[in-house]
């Protein structure tokens, strides 16, 4: 038996999508449920939000794991990275209000990411505060609470709406297979498998 952690959200459907194009089903899925086995009872799939993804799969509770790789920079967990799936492609960008708004004193930056905040304006020399928020992070400009934000950026449809704009790309991100280091040693033979259909559905080869 093989748990997949997959990250609830946006890149669930496209997840579940492919794992199906590699021929492990696991059917639809509803917002509530939280955990599912596929038809042939060799996989469970877990849904928990993304940033506790690389938990379950680095404490070993899920084997495998479908996360972005913005998550992974910011948690930092010692897992192993084999797969790019191409799914839910976007950017981490620090972005401002449109129209230029100056900030007065020490910038303050809002961010769900304060490890790659930290990070990017560390290396620039440039202190900042860092307010951490959990969404709509997008909000905080308009409301006074910070002076720039660091997000994620996929259609570019919620900064527009929000007068904001992109500053400056920090990273590229997409969904990630990522693995329990003990369960690719336990587990070989099918991690091995599931990988190689998963490499397989990305290439666009049928299952
Ligand atoms: C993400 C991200 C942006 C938005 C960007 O939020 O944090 O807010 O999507 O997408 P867009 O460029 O296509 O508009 P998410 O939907 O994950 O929810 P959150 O705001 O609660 O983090």
């Amino acid at each position: 038996m093989i748990t997949i952690a997959i990250a609830k959200g946006r890149m669930q459907d496209d997840a579940l999508a492919l794992l199906a194009r590699a021929g492990v089903c696991f059917g639809s899925s509803s917002l509530r449920c939280l955990s599912s086995s596929d038809e042939s009872g060799e996989h469970t799939a877990i849904f928990v939000k993304p940033a506790d993804v690389p938990v379950y799969v680095e404490y070993g509770i899920a084997d495998c794991g479908i996360v972005g790789r913005d998550i992974l920079l910011e948690s930092e967990a010692d897992l192993l990275l084999p797969l790019d799936l191409g799914i839910a492609q976007c950017r981490l960008v620090v972005a401002g209000r449109a129209d230029g708004a100056q900030n007065r004193g020490m910038l303050r930056v809002a961010t769900k990411y304060p490890v790659l905040t930290s990070d990017y304006f560390g290396k620039r020399g440039t202190p900042v505060e860092i307010i951490r928020l959990s969404g709509s992070v997008e909000l905080a400009p308009a409301l006074g609470l910070a002076d720039v934000i660091v997000d994620l950026v996929e259609t570019g449809r919620t900064l527009r709406e929000n007068g904001l704009s992109v500053i400056d790309v920090i990273t590229e991100s997409s969904g990630r297979f990522v693995v329990n280091r003990a369960s690719y040693q336990l587990k070989a033979k099918p991690i091995t498998q599931l990988l190689n259909a998963l490499n397989q559905a990305v290439s666009g080869v049928p299952a």
